[in-house]
């Protein structure tokens, strides 16, 4: 079961979980075209391999180990790190487009600095 990344890492994108991904399955990195543009950063489900190092690696607690232990109000975006694809034009944009939706949604948790949503999650 793949890790998922979910919205604290909205207006965050810290990074340092790819730094520690042993099989470079987050994206987009700081060096990819895209980085600027994305929103969030994303797993891709068929090439992460459950190792965990991105876990306590990210400073706000974005990450789930798995698509069912992702809280209720983050399912949407499970579609969104399944789908995202660097260097993939329509990917990108349909992610992103979960994403605004999500935050559309959302307003409660998007109202949450990034730091503290992970804890609003469980609420
Ligand atoms: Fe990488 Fe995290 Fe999966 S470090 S391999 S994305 S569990
Ligand atoms: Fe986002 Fe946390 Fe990685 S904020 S970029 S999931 S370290």
């Amino acid at each position: 079961m793949p890790f998922v990344i979910t919205d604290p890492c909205i207006g965050t994108k810290d990074s340092a979980c790819v730094d520690v991904c042993p099989v470079d399955c987050i994206h987009p990195r700081k060096d990819e075209p895209e980085f600027a543009q994305a929103t969030m950063l994303y797993i891709h489900p068929d090439e992460c391999i459950d190792c965990g190092a991105c876990v306590p690696a990210c400073p706000v607690a974005a990450i789930y180990d798995s698509p069912d232990s992702t809280p209720a109000s983050q399912k949407a975006l499970i579609e969104a790190n399944a789908i995202y694809r660097a260097g993939d034009a329509g990917a990108v944009a349909k992610a992103e487009e979960i994403v605004k939706s999500h935050e559309a949604a959302h307003p409660d948790l998007m109202a949450v600095p990034p730091a503290e949503r992970a804890a609003a999650h469980a609420k």
